[in-house]
């Protein structure tokens, strides 16, 4: 069978990641065409992973007929441009990172464009479902294992050596609750298969001052109300001291599901005079790096069967949703219908 010939948008820290795992890792697909708005960027990924073009502009690579589909890993802000210009160009098969937008008629204008140029494949980069360990919890759930599910409890926390590029960050991230609660709302929804019905939140700047000034936060916490009953709770964080940490649990009437409870680097113990010890995973592309490739490998072979994929438009699209409800249940500190 012949490769699914790609192209990607944004070669930057996870653009670049992407970049490699279609070189390298994704047996049946081709890293075609690589754009950056950074020529260093292009010159650097060309230099590395001999794709046959790159180029500082997006639109030739939406016009380029021999392309099989188009990844998306810019900077959020510009999710819908590039989407919609892709829809609007002919491009059926399009990978986009979250969030897909930054407001709700940014995600309308989207979703328009998606359905009225018959995009055929449209992936949305929640790259948890794609968790070896966070699957085996959906399993679980689905086979009853927990019973009937009563509470999902989601803790994130960001290592805080990346505070200076979480400030630099936020302005076109779109801040704590769009960049990094989305992954925990999609999570959450997909666990326990229902839609969120209300939120209420509360958080504020606790550590990174720059944060006040681009209306953004560094902690925060929300409660949730599932359409099916249950109860959500998330927590996270930008400055978790000891390392990157993320934990899921799904409890229920007969047991429960979790993991990460601790965030272990590996399973190595060492012991000396002042204790125990076990190193902390530090990143998130170390923790969740499997993921990364096979959501990749999945987009690749959704496009070469022709088949639609496990995480698509309308659930970036909700997320979305969600986080502008999230948002102002923080800002306000009152209960918000999603
Ligand atoms: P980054 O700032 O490191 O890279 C952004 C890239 O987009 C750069 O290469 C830049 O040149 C390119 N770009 C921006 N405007 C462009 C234009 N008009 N034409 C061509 N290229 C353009 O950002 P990062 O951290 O790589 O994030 C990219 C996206 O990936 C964001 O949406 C972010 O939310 C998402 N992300 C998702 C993660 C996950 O866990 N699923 C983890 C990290 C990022």
């Amino acid at each position: 069978m012949e490769k699914v010939k790609l192209g990607i948008i944004g070669l930057g820290r996870l653009g670049k990641n992407h970049a490699g795992n279609i070189n390298y890792k994704i047996t049946n697909a081709d890293l075609t065409a690589v754009c950056s708005a950074v020529q260093g960027e292009v010159d650097d990924v060309m230099a590395e992973m001999h794709p046959k073009y790159g180029t500082t502009n997006y639109k030739e690579l939406l016009n380029d007929k021999e392309l099989d589909g188009i990844v998306i890993a810019s900077n959020s802000a510009f999710h819908s441009q590039m989407v919609i210009d892709a829809a609007e160009a002919g491009v059926k098969n399009i990978y986009c990172e979250k969030p897909l937008g930054m407001t709700l008629e940014e995600i309308d204008l989207m979703k328009r464009a998606v359905e009225s140029n018959h995009v055929n494949i449209f992936q949305t980069g929640y790259n948890r479902r794609f968790d070896k360990s966070l699957q085996t919890m959906k399993e679980k759930i689905d086979q009853g294992f927990i019973g009937k599910p009563i509470l999902i409890k989601l803790a994130s926390r960001d290592p805080s050596w990346v505070a200076d590029h979480i400030v630099k960050f936020s302005p076109t991230s779109g801040g704590l609750v769009f960049d990094m609660l989305t992954h925990d709302y999609d999570c959450a929804r997909w666990l326990i298969g229902s839609d969120a019905e209300t939120v209420y939140g509360m958080g504020g700047v606790y550590v990174y001052e720059g944060l006040t000034a681009v209306d953004d936060l560094d902690n925060c916490t929300i409660s949730l109300a599932f359409e099916n009953g249950v109860m959500g709770f998330m927590e996270t964080s930008r400055n978790c001291t000891y390392g990157y940490h993320v934990e899921v649990e799904v409890f229920g009437t007969e047991g429960s599901v979790r993991m990460g409870i601790t965030p272990n680097k590996d399973r190595v113990v060492s012991m000396n005079k002042n204790g125990v010890n076990t190193e902390c995973v530090s990143w998130f592309f170390e923790f969740w790096e499997p993921t990364f490739e096979a959501e990749l490998q999945h987009f690749a072979d959704c496009i070469q069967n022709n088949t639609k994929p496990i995480v698509n438009f309308m659930d970036g699209y909700k997320a979305v949703q969600w986080a502008f409800a999230a948002k102002e249940a923080v800002d306000k500190r009152k209960i918000v219908k999603v």
